[in-house]
């Protein structure tokens, strides 16, 4: 099994990638955003609550993303592995995935870290904003979620770089420069 969590401040490529290496390492794509964006829009009860987490760049409590991870993880359990994208979002939740992981037998075997500068993020986001209607995707909530990135979710990089599980990866170039970068680490193990 092997299981890697895609990782980088919003704008960074990740969702982008995960679909990309699921494809071609065999893996199950496990995007939070996305199921939550899907909870708000069938309007379950995890939905209501999450919007006006979301629609503010804030984070959704962790008892909920948490309970999201575990349900999604058990309902795949002939996977090769996961591919967590959009968490962990902070240490609490690093340390509960490691928990839950290792109590069905895996673990984590990398953290790849998109990286792409400040400035090239807000680019990226506000041309999103054109194309995909999110509803999160404009400057104010923006500028407030890589405020939130910076503060809460920075730390999970020294929880995995203490596993020695950290890969850095140069998030700037074309889609298949990155992915290429990506992929490279993966085969290499
Ligand atoms: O991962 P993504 O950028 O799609 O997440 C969009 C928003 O969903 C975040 O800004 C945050 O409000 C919420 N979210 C969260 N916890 C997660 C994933 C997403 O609070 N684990
Ligand atoms: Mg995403």
């Amino acid at each position: 099994m092997t299981n890697l969590i895609i990782f980088g401040p919003p704008g960074s490529g990740k969702g982008t990638q995960a679909v990309k290496l699921s494809t071609s390492f065999g893996l199950v794509h496990l995007s939070t955003g996305d199921i939550l964006r899907q909870a708000i829009a069938n309007r379950t009860p995890l939905g209501e609550k999450a919007k006006a987490y979301i629609d503010k760049g804030e984070l959704v409590p962790d008892e909920d993303v948490a309970q999201m991870v575990v349900n999604a993880v058990d309902r795949n359990t002939d996977a090769g592995g996961f591919i967590f994208d959009g968490f962990p979002r902070n240490v609490f939740q690093a340390e509960f995935l490691d928990r839950t992981l290792k109590e069905r037998g895996t673990s984590i075997h990398y953290l790849i870290a998109l990286e792409v500068p400040r400035e090239e993020l807000i680019k990226r986001l506000l041309k999103r904003a054109e194309i995909e209607n999110r509803t999160d995707d404009n400057l104010q909530v923006i500028e407030n979620r890589i405020k939130v990135y910076y503060d809460q979710t920075i730390p999970v990089i020294d929880h995995y770089k203490k596993q020695g599980k950290y890969y850095p990866v140069n998030g700037l170039g074309t889609i298949e420069e990155v992915n290429r970068r990506i992929g490279d680490i993966i085969n290499k193990k």
